[in-house]
């Protein structure tokens, strides 16, 4: 897929990656690029600030409602969708004893949300025989974020519905990616790093952290050839290939640099 007149969706638009996808699409030349965030102000500056292709709107994406609404709406006004960008996303810092709203949280925006978008743009493309889902998952989907079990989890969740996804619609014409980064310059992971997280700190030692217009130009590639997994860091096949041959020499890797970290306080 490339992005020349496509109509995109991008939820989470007014966030760091999401924002950055949104004015690469629109430089591609997108007929419109939605961008819809639970900061509706931001989602609307940053649209303004991309150009009248951009559209900036206000959406939860634990409300399936509302999910429902925007693809209904998207469609009566630009009578398609070709690309949904499921991008919003939480981390929660926490461990096991992180607080069940934190969990819930975390399955409600990682996970739940993607199915709302399954749900709600699947019928039209279907109908149309093509169109493209993308989901915004994270290098924790495919191994692991040290210092966040809910985030890890879910992202391997959202990483397993995905590819659920593209296996059961891509011969009907759906196409479906999974971005997933590992380090990136956006409040999430800035805001660990300032505070001292260690889980930030080891995402830090494991690779470069990139700029959000780094991780949209590695979307356009892995767009461009339809790839399923897209890794902008592409230390991570790496990382993710040991994981799958010797799944405990990688953890026993991972706890040592773990160690080290802590010992260096
Ligand atoms: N920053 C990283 O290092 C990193 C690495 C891998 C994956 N990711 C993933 O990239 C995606 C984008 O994150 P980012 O780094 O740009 O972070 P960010 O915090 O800058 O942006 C996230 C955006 O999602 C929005 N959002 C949160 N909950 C929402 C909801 N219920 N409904 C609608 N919007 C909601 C926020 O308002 C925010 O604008 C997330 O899925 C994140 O998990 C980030």
């Amino acid at each position: 897929m490339n992005l020349t007149d496509r109509v995109a969706v991008i939820t989470g638009g007014a966030g760091g990656i999401g924002s950055a996808l949104g004015r690469r699409f629109a430089a591609e030349g997108a007929a419109a690029v939605v961008l819809a965030d639970l900061d509706a102000d931001a989602a609307r500056m940053v649209a303004e600030r991309i150009g009248p292709v951009a559209h900036g709107v206000g959406l939860d994406v634990t409300n399936a409602t509302q999910v429902h609404a925007l693809v209904d709406e998207t469609e009566r006004r630009y009578g398609r969708i070709d690309l949904f960008c499921a991008n919003a996303g939480v981390a929660t810092g926490g461990g096991v004893d992180a607080p069940d709203a934190d969990w819930e949280r975390a399955w409600q925006v990682n996970v739940l949300a993607h199915v709302h978008t399954a749900r709600a743009a699947l019928p039209g493309m279907l109908r149309r025989g093509q169109g493209y889902l993308l989901f915004t998952c994270s290098a924790a989907g495919v191994l692991t974020a040290v210092g966040d079990a809910p985030y890890t989890a879910t992202k391997h969740a959202a990483v397993g519905f995905a590819e659920w996804l593209a296996i059961t619609y891509r011969d009907q014409g759906v196409r479906v990616s999974a971005l997933c980064p590992q380090g990136v310059d956006t409040p999430m992971l800035a805001d660990g790093l300032a505070a001292g997280h260690l889980g930030a700190r080891v995402i830090a030692a494991s690779g470069a952290v990139l700029t959000p217009d780094q991780v949209a130009d590695a979307t356009i590639a892995g767009l461009a050839e339809e790839r399923f997994l897209i890794l902008p860091h592409p230390e991570v096949a790496t990382y993710a290939r040991r994981r799958a041959e010797d799944p405990d020499g990688w953890q026993a890797g991972l706890r040592k640099l773990v160690r080290k970290l802590r010992a260096a306080g």
